[in-house]
């Protein structure tokens, strides 16, 4: 399990999009949050998903296959206020249409940064992901940088915003620079696609 990972390609717009009708985990969020770092972090490999500390890194649909079960769908960030209003617009579509289109996602991976409160496009994208009728847990990133008291507010927060769901079932702490916090989530992987 999760021993075959290879990337596919890269989707700039609606026709590029693969044609394999396996079955999708999409990893989507704010820009920054650390979606593409989950990816290697998750799998072991360093430089499978392009990262970077300046956000808007990822401008595609990036899809990545995993032991030819099922894709991991790395999508562009929201929210990424340096560049032109045209182009956010364009990657919001991208994502949006995505969303609300695809017939092959089975769970979203909801990134947010646990530093931080859900914006207003956390709740937007919450609004896509239940419009489209997916599954979604929500990823609180980068608890490397909290102590325990402040993972415990982070994961708080977010319940206030997204009421129902459990800690380690839907709603998981993780880390991609620490690996400890792998199990849980790789545990639900295995549970929906295996
Ligand atoms: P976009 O592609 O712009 O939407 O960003 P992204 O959500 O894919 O974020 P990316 O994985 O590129 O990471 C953004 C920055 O956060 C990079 O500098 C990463 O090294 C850093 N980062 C990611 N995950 C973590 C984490 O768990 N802890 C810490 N401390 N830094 C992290
Ligand atoms: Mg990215």
């Amino acid at each position: 399990m999760f021993e075959n990972i290879h990337f596919i390609k890269s989707a700039y717009n609606h026709d590029e999009l693969p044609a394999s009708g396996l079955p999708q985990l999409i990893l989507c969020g704010r820009s920054n949050v650390g979606k593409s770092s989950i990816i290697n972090s998750l799998f072991n490999k360093k430089n499978l998903a392009k990262t970077s500390s300046t956000p808007g890194k990822t401008r595609s649909i990036n899809f990545y296959n995993v032991d030819d079960v099922f894709f991991i769908v790395d999508l562009p960030g929201f929210g990424y206020a340096k560049t032109s209003h045209a182009e956010r617009e364009k990657w919001n579509e991208l994502v949006s249409e995505y969303i609300l289109t695809s017939k092959n996602i089975h769970h979203a991976f909801h990134i947010v940064d646990s530093r931080h409160k859900p914006t207003e496009l956390d709740i937007q994208l919450k609004q896509w992901l239940e419009k489209a009728n997916k599954n979604y847990s929500i990823i609180l990133n980068k608890v490397d940088k909290l102590n325990q008291s402040e993972a415990n507010k982070s994961v708080k927060e977010v319940l206030s915003v997204f009421p129902g769901l459990q800690l380690n079932e839907d709603i998981f702490l993780y880390s991609s620079v620490q690996g400890k916090w792998k199990r849980p989530i790789l545990k639900k992987l295995s549970e929906l696609f295996y």
